[in-house]
C-alpha cells in the first residue's frame, strides 16, 4: 500500500474504535485489489458526531462504516438512505452518491444482510428451526437484525432490552410483524423454549459487562449468536456451550457486512473467505 497526498480515505466512525478489526479487513481487501485507498479508525466524541460527519464529508472522506453508538444518528444525518437503512432505522455504511452535487453522505445498512448471510453459511437449517427468536438489545445492530429476520419471514420474535421504551420504538419500525417486547428482568423467561438467541447489545465487548444468561431453558437445538466478536469466545457463548447449544461468534457477520460495504464503495465483491482467514489469524484462532 503506497499512500500519497491524493490517496482516497475511508474510515470507521465510532467510539471506541481502537479494538476494531475493520481496518485490517478493509485494508487487506484494498491491497488484494491493488486499489489506491486507505481505511482508518476515527474515534469521535459523542457530542460532535454530526459536525465531524459534515467536516469529514467536506474534507473528502470517500466512504465510512459507522459503529456503536452512532448508527441511528448516522441515519438521521444522511442526505439520502437506502430502503434497507430506512427500514432498519440505522446506517452502518456511508458513501458519496451524487458526486459533486452532494452536500452530504448517503447511507445504507449492510448489517442485516451480512448477518443473514452468516447464519445461512454457519447455521444449517436455522430457517426451518426458528419458531421462537430472542434478540437482546434494541440499538442499531438489533434493529438491523430484527428487520432482516422479519424480512426473511421469521415469526415469534422477542425483543429484550434494559430500556423498554427504546425496545418499543425499535419494534414499531417493523411493519406488519408481531414483536414481543420484554424488559431486562424478563430475560430468563423470554429464553424459555427459544430456537435462536442473539446478543445484539454491546455487553461483553472487550470482556466488559459479560452477559451469562441461563441457556438451559432454551430449546435443546437452540442456536446462540453473539454479535460481539472481541473476545471471540465471550462469556455469553461460553454459557451457551456449557449447555451444549450451538454457539456462533460475530466474526462472520463483521466480514459479511464489511464485504457489502466494500462492494458499495469499490463496485466489486471482495474475497469473504480471505477476509475471514485474515481476521482469524490476527485473533490467533
Ligand atoms: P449498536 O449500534 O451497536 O446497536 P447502540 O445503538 O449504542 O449500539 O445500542 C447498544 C445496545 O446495547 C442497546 O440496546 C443497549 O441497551 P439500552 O438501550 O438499554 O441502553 C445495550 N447495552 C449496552 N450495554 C449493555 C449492558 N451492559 N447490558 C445490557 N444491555 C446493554
Amino acid at each position: 500500500m503506497k499512500i500519497s497526498g491524493s490517496t482516497p480515505l475511508y474510515a470507521l466512525l465510532g467510539s471506541p474504535v481502537s479494538h476494531s478489526l475493520s481496518p485490517l479487513l478493509q485494508n487487506g481487501w484494498i491491497n488484494e485489489h491493488g486499489f489506491d485507498a486507505v481505511y482508518v479508525g476515527l474515534a469521535i466524541a459523542s457530542d460532535y458526531f454530526e459536525s465531524a460527519l459534515e467536516g469529514l464529508f467536506h474534507a473528502g472522506l470517500q466512504g465510512a462504516n459507522v459503529t456503536t453508538p452512532f448508527k441511528e444518528r448516522a441515519k438521521a444525518a444522511c442526505m439520502t438512505c437506502s430502503p434497507d437503512a430506512l427500514k432498519a432505522g440505522s446506517v452502518n455504511c456511508l458513501f458519496r452518491a451524487l458526486g459533486e452535487k452532494a452536500t452530504g453522505f448517503s447511507g445504507t445498512s449492510t448489517d442485516g444482510a451480512g448477518f443473514l448471510a452468516d447464519l445461512d453459511a454457519r447455521a444449517n437449517g436455522w430457517r426451518e428451526r426458528s419458531g421462537h427468536v430472542v434478540i437482546l438489545g434494541a440499538g442499531g445492530a438489533a434493529r438491523s437484525m430484527l428487520y432482516a429476520l422479519s424480512s426473511a419471514g421469521t415469526k415469534g420474535i422477542h425483543l429484550v432490552n434494559r430500556n423498554l421504551s427504546r425496545a418499543r420504538d425499535t419494534a414499531a419500525t417493523i411493519e406488519g410483524a408481531k414483536v414481543h417486547i420484554h424488559g431486562w428482568a424478563d430475560i430468563e423467561a423470554s429464553l424459555r423454549g427459544a430456537s435462536l438467541v442473539i446478543n445484539a447489545t454491546s455487553a461483553g465487548f472487550g470482556g466488559l459487562d459479560p452477559l451469562q444468561p441461563d441457556f438451559s431453558v432454551t430449546g435443546a437445538d437452540c442456536i446462540v449468536y453473539d454479535s460481539v466478536y472481541a473476545p471471540r469466545e465471550t462469556a455469553f457463548l461460553r454459557a451457551a456451550k456449557q449447555h451444549k447449544r450451538q454457539a456462533l461468534d460475530g466474526l462472520g457477520m463483521l466480514v459479511g457486512q464489511g464485504a457489502l460495504a466494500f462492494e458499495t464503495w469499490f463496485g466489486v465483491r471482495p474475497d469473504i473467505k480471505a477476509g475471514l482467514l485474515r481476521l482469524e489469524a490476527s485473533l490467533g484462532s
